[in-house]
């Protein structure tokens, strides 16, 4: 496509990328607001948290609530962002800078906003914004036990063009590294809690890294300084100012800049409940409330100033700052840039922004920028939604997920000591089990404990699920992966700590406790305990993705599970559950394993677990003399007219698989049933990850 005659054009053939394409992100009179929640409204917290959650976009409002009064967000916010200048919006707490970014950033959905967002003059459509776009997070969401290099070069897999080489790969990690001042921490762990790592400034320079790997052309971050001293907060915004200098639109919200900090801006926008107090350069500051009768004092951080004076204003009359937004819209009409230069630059902006969006992505793909996808010019229409194929997706997963955990061998550790106390426990108690009435109801309790040990061991990946989680939906956010990709890595690499756990618990207990069968028994009933952790296993995973705190994960796994343990035909045969609840039998989790383990021992007919007068166990005949229990025997025999004596066998393995009622499924199907479970769980995760995180305010 040509460039047009008015834009000034640079010589790319000089090799060096030094004036960057003009990107003008301008926005008109925006405006968003909110029906505001009856009483009642449901279950899911009504206020967008600043977490990422799946509840993260669900503020709205029931459609059949005309009449609901409205919050006004966002109230007819206009202005621009250019490359190359760091604009900073600020305001205090709930005057909707978020909001803003959420707005620009294209996640509010487009029906509920008003006004326009528009790039070099042209709307900006989801595929294209995502691709050259990025939102970074206020919380630092990262793998612990990465380093830093490896951190950024997992995101440069994930976000830079196959076709790039991998030395490419590597050399844009590295420039990222020194651009992000982290030269001397790059094989630092990222740490935390209980790993000593970089520090917080770090950690949050590395946070962004990750999500500006592929370069992009447009940088919204929300509070990207918040929570550091002054130093590091300093070093952040110098970073976002080489990136913004090195082409890109960055805008940002932050909350009392210091004076230093302030400096480095070149643009600000001041907000108060949604409206624009301020627009301008930091060092128009001064001649504004100068000229609003309210001057600024020599000694006064300006920021500081101008925030204090807004927010003492919002506190007068019912609407004391809308006299400084009056001012405020009339003031920007003459726009008296105190400095000569910036009208200068202006004009020369005001030559430039004329590119279409298409050649200017162009043009800044040729001049090295890595973002879009791709490096040929013409197809920026046609962008790939993911950079690289699902196999790799995969792969790359599988690698960083194995790094991750093989670094923190000890969550491995303690779910196999978990895992290894309970079977010995087990084994103590249920020592060399006999084949007496006694036994079989031994036998019984066994069962049903070990194969609900499984599931409540299960129980411990919640909280790694659920930190997970939050990384992955920071990552699709825009489109790194593909989120079926996600959920089969995470399948793969949780599959072999299971193999680990099953082989550790079935040989603490099987010997001991003297299960029959030999060998190939013992084969199968590992098999039916690795089954059980795969299904577990999928289980948490899917409710790690339903329920939005751990807290109320681990309440929910429980309670759960207890009813999986109830209705498992342990308590309750199958035969005696009223009907309106054998559908839940059916879903019981444990009902499976527990009844194939079931078969798995008793499923020798020849065996016998009652002789003769040990039939009388647990009848109050039990309590008379032998020689009555004998006669009673004989009497039984002549009526039955058989002949029974102390040796006959009155219970086999099969009347025992028969009176609990556990012969309804075989026990390999019930194992293929188990190992579907985890399937299917897995799959329900998949689902709920495809429905929840769309990520959208609406
Ligand atoms: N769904 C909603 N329903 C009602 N009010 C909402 C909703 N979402 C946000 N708000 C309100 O909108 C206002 C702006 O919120 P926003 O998160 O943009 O503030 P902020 O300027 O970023 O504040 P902070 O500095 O504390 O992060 C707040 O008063 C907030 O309570
Ligand atoms: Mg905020």
């Amino acid at each position: 496509m040509p460039i047009p005659d008015d834009c000034v054009v640079v010589d790319i053939d000089s090799g060096e990328p030094t004036t960057p394409v003009p990107f003008v992100l301008s926005f008109t009179d925006l405006s968003y607001s909110v029906r505001r929640r009856r009483r009642g409204g449901g279950l899911l917290p009504s206020r967008p948290s600043k977490r990422l959650a799946f509840t993260d976009a669900l503020p709205s409002p029931a459609p059949d609530d005309d009449n609901a009064p409205t919050k006004s967000l966002l109230d007819g916010i206009s202005g621009e962002a250019r490359d190359g200048e760091l604009l900073a919006v600020m305001g205090a707490s709930g005057s909707g800078k978020s909001t803003l970014l959420d707005a620009l950033a294209g996640r509010i959905s487009r029906g509920s906003l008003r006004g326009r967002v528009e790039l070099n003059g042209e709307p900006l459509n989801g595929r294209r914004r995502r691709a050259i776009s990025a939102y970074v997070m206020q919380d630092d969401l990262l793998y612990p036990m990465l380093t830093v290099r490896e951190t950024l070069r997992f995101a440069a897999e994930f976000r830079l063009p196959r076709a790039l080489s991998r030395d490419k790969k590597r050399a844009r990690v590295e420039a990222l590294i020194e651009q992000l001042g982290l030269a001397r921490d790059a094989d630092t762990i990222i740490g935390d809690e209980s790993h000593r790592g970089v520090s917080g400034g770090e950690r949050r320079r590395v946070s962004i890294g990750t999500d500006i790997v592929h370069d992009p052309i447009l940088l919204f971050l929300d509070e990207p300084t918040s929570g550091l001293d002054s130093a590091s907060a300093l070093m952040v915004v110098q970073v976002l100012r080489r990136i913004a200098q090195s082409g890109s639109v960055v805008i940002m919200t932050i909350h009392q800049p210091s004076a230093r900090i302030l400096n480095i801006l070149d643009r600000l926008l001041f907000l108060s409940r949604g409206r624009t107090v301020y627009a301008g350069t930091p060092s128009g500051l001064k001649p504004f409330f100068s000229e609003f009768g309210d001057p600024i004092p020599d000694n006064e951080n300006p920021a500081e100033f101008a925030l204090d004076t807004i927010r003492e204003l919002e506190h007068q009359q019912p609407d004391g700052a809308a006299m400084l937004v009056q001012f405020s819209s009339s003031w920007r009409q003459p726009q008296k840039n105190t400095l000569g230069e910036l009208l200068a630059a202006d004009k020369k902006n005001e030559k430039l922004c004329t590119m279409p969006l298409e050649v200017a992505i162009a043009e800044s793909v040729s001049r090295g920028k890595l973002v879009a996808g791709t490096a040929s010019s013409s197809a920026a229409a046609s962008m790939p939604t993911y950079a690289n194929p699902m196999s790799v997706e995969v792969w790359v997963l599988m690698k960083r997920a194995f790094t991750n955990t093989r670094r923190m061998p000890e969550l491995l550790v303690m779910r196999l000591g978990t895992i290894m106390v309970t079977g010995f426990i087990l084994a103590t108690i249920f020592w060399r089990l006999d084949d007496t009435p006694k036994g079989v109801q031994e036998r019984l309790g066994f069962f049903a404990m070990a194969m609900s040990t499984m599931f409540y061991v299960c129980a411990d990946a919640l909280p790694v699920f659920v930190q997970e989680r939050h990384i992955y939906l920071r990552e699709t956010a825009h489109n790194a992966y593909r989120r079926v990709s996600y959920v089969v890595a995470n399948s793969v690499v949780a599959f072999p700590p299971l193999v680990i756990l099953s082989l550790a618990f079935a040989v603490t207990t099987f010997f001991a406790v003297g299960l029959a069968g030999g060998g190939s028994s013992f084969a199968f009933f590992f098999l039916i305990v690795l089954a059980s952790f795969w299904a577990g296993s999928g289980f948490v995973t899917f409710l790690s993705a339903v329920v939005p705190h751990v807290m109320l994960g681990y309440t929910v796994v429980v309670a759960i599970l207890a009813y999986f343990l109830l209705f498992s035909g342990f308590f309750i045969n199958r035969d005696r559950i009223p009907n309106y609840w054998i559908w839940f039998h059916y879903m019981s989790l444990v009902k499976y394993p527990y009844q194939a383990v079931m078969q798995n021992e008793f499923r020798d007919a020849t065996r016998c677990f009652a002789r003769g007068i040990q039939m009388f166990e647990g009848t109050p005949i039990a309590r008379l003399p032998e020689t009555v229990k004998m006669s009673v025997l004989n009497a039984i025999g002549n009526t039955l007219g058989t002949n029974m004596t102390a040796d006959t066998c009155v219970v086999t393995g099969a009347d025992v698989l028969a009176q609990q009622a556990v012969m309804d499924i075989g026990r390999w199907k019930c194992l293929l049933v188990t190992v579907a479970f985890g399937f299917l769980f897995r799959f329900l995760f998949y689902i709920v990850l495809l429905l929840g995180s769309k990520n959208k305010r609406r």
